[in-house]
């Protein structure tokens, strides 16, 4: 009988035998052994309690009731094919797997298998780590980028935003820039501009009628007007928050405003539609200022209709978005219209499309301010070739916005 250490061969393989299993026993990562059919030869403790089998449940077993379907399927052919062709899928690699407990729940694991051959016999050694851990840290990681990236995206969309706030805030410091310089230069005028006038005046007395002369000065008179007219424009936009408030009846209002445009309509050929309802309230506002917005909303639609048409007038009490009680005035008419790509312009200051002379582009400017100081709002709708509806609703209340 062969001996090692001189004891018998048998004593010997058993020592070494209970060696291997101590080692087993205290080994941290958990250790299969199967043999060359897929039979579970070793579960050593650290497996047991990550699988929540007892070894004398799973020794004996095929070492699929350690996985999940789709892997439990393939598993004996993985195998069979290893014996058959060498080839190797897992042996010597490792890999990321998945396994199954006793109780059903599935966990990612760390699986690296090596081949053990004595004589003839062949088993496979895995050594497992529940990488459950990992995995999550790694989706907490993944998470975490993700989240990283959303609020990174954000970010870049608010720099934009505020790219374009500044712009705008820009614009509108440039804008009250060039309206306190047009004011100052409006305000310089007036007083040279009315000397003028007088001046014009006593020449046109002193120009008998026959006088060649008399259309020179007719002419200057004219433009002198035009002149006194831009510049009460500018002042008029400039003004702020000096509003005198009064009881206004908005239709009483809008009819006397519309005498002043009324023979220059009838030679344009323009009807007036008026449709103001009966119960329309009282509204606390300044007088003149509002009809200065009606002058000049009654002047574009004359305007806007140079072959003629309809202008509907419409005055009926109403609401603001917020609920606030109001009146709602509404100047239809029934001319050119605007296109889409000026209907955002037409109430910047300066912004006008009739010829030079005829237009500074202010008109609309002053009606919202107006509307704006008088806690109102001003809509414009327009459709090329079929006219524009601007509506305007001031609260009754007095509670104006000097601000705008
Ligand atoms: N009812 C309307 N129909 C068609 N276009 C209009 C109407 N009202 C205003 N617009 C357009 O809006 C532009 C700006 O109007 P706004 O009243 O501010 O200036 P303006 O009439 O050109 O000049 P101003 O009123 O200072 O004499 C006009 O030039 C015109 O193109
Ligand atoms: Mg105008």
């Amino acid at each position: 009988m062969p001996t090692v250490d001189g004891k018998p061969a048998e004593a010997a393989l058993s020592d070494s035998e209970t060696r291997a299993q101590a080692i087993l026993a205290t080994t941290v990562d958990a250790v299969v052994v199967i043999d060359h059919r897929g039979t579970v030869e070793t579960l050593n403790p650290a497996a047991e309690r990550m699988f929540g089998y007892a070894a004398d449940e799973v020794v004996g077993q095929n070492v699929k009731i350690l996985m999940p379907d789709p892997y439990s399927r393939e598993h004996d052919g993985y195998l069979a094919n290893y014996l058959r062709t060498g080839q190797k899928k897992i042996i010597g690699i490792g890999r990321e797997v998945v396994g199954r407990r006793k109780d059903g729940t599935v966990f990612p694991m760390d699986l690296a298998v090596s081949e053990a051959r004595v004589g003839e016999h062949r088993a496979f050694v895995g050594i497992v780590r529940d990488i459950t851990e990992r995995k999550q840290a790694e989706e907490a990681l993944r998470e975490s980028h993700r989240q990283l990236e959303t609020a990174l995206a954000a970010l870049q969309a608010k720099g934009e935003e505020v790219k374009v706030m500044s712009q705008q805030l820009w614009q509108a410091a440039k804008l009250a820039a060039v309206g306190e310089l047009a004011a100052s230069i409006a305000h310089e005028l007036n007083n040279p501009l009315a000397t003028v006038s007088l001046r014009v005046e006593s020449l046109l007395v002193q120009t008998a009628a026959d006088d060649p002369r008399r259309r020179l000065v007719e002419v200057v008179e004219q433009e002198v007007d035009r002149m006194a007219g831009l510049v009460a424009n500018l002042l008029q936009f400039s003004r702020r928050g000096q509003q005198r408030a009064s009881s206004v009846d908005v239709g009483e209002d809008l009819l006397k405003t519309l005498e002043l445009v009324h023979h220059h309509f009838r030679s344009r050929h323009i009807r007036v539609v008026q449709e103001l309802a009966p119960d329309v309230p009282v509204i606390q506002a300044d007088r003149q200022l509002l009809r200065q917005v009606f002058l000049n909303l009654l002047t574009n639609a004359g305007d806007a209709m140079p072959e003629g048409g309809t202008l509907t007038l419409r005055v009926a009490p109403g609401s603001l978005v917020d609920g606030r009680p109001a009146v709602v005035i509404e100047f239809a008419d029934t001319g050119l219209g605007i296109s889409p790509e000026h209907l955002s312009k037409v109430m910047e200051p300066f912004f006008t499309t009739k010829e030079e002379g005829k237009g500074t582009g202010l008109g609309l400017a002053i009606c919202r301010r107006a509307v704006h100081e008088h806690g109102g709002t001003i809509h414009i709708t327009s459709e090329v070739g079929k006219g524009t509806t601007v509506r305007i609703a001031l609260p009754i209340g007095n509670e104006t916005n000097p601000d705008h």
